[in-house]
């Protein structure tokens, strides 16, 4: 099997971004931890990040016949974008939306997700737990 993972605006920037909320590990340190927990589950992984919208759609569009489930961090992007909205919902790729902060217990405006509703499911609040969350529940959707 193989899972792209895709990470949206700002996430290059952990590490050293408000890590009070977002950790002190790098985008990097959490791409390592998920090929490490994807050799045990024999799964292939592709890691992507992007600052642009455009991008995570384009990659999005290529998933499918390509990748067998999709994990997105979209980021400031889950709470605006019609365009990942109607991306994940074109393609029909199993895809699993996924925040390294708790989103809910947040500002009022990151409480509105408008990828969830085309996503399977939704995993918040783990740090990079929630990566390796969105990795098992890809074996999970797909078996
Ligand atoms: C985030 C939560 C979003 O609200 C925020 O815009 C991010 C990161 C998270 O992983 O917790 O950039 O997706």
């Amino acid at each position: 099997m193989k899972v792209l993972f895709l990470n949206g605006p700002n996430l290059n920037l952990l590490g050293t971004r408000e890590p009070e909320i977002y950790g002190r590990l790098t985008l990097a340190d959490i791409e390592k931890q998920v090929r490490t927990r994807a050799g045990e589950l024999k799964v292939e992984v592709d890691f992507r990040q992007s600052n642009i919208e455009g991008d995570l759609v384009g990659w999005i569009q290529e998933a499918k016949g390509k990748f067998q489930a999709i994990v997105i961090n979209a980021a400031a992007y889950t709470h605006t974008s019609v365009a990942i909205h109607d991306a994940i919902s074109a393609v029909g790729v199993p895809t699993i939306e996924i925040h390294l902060s708790n989103v809910h217990a947040r500002e009022e405006f990151r409480h509105k997700s408008l990828i969830a509703s085309v996503c399977r499911g939704q995993i918040c609040g783990f740090g990079v737990k929630s990566y390796i969350l969105g990795l098992e529940a890809c074996v999970y959707v797909t078996e």
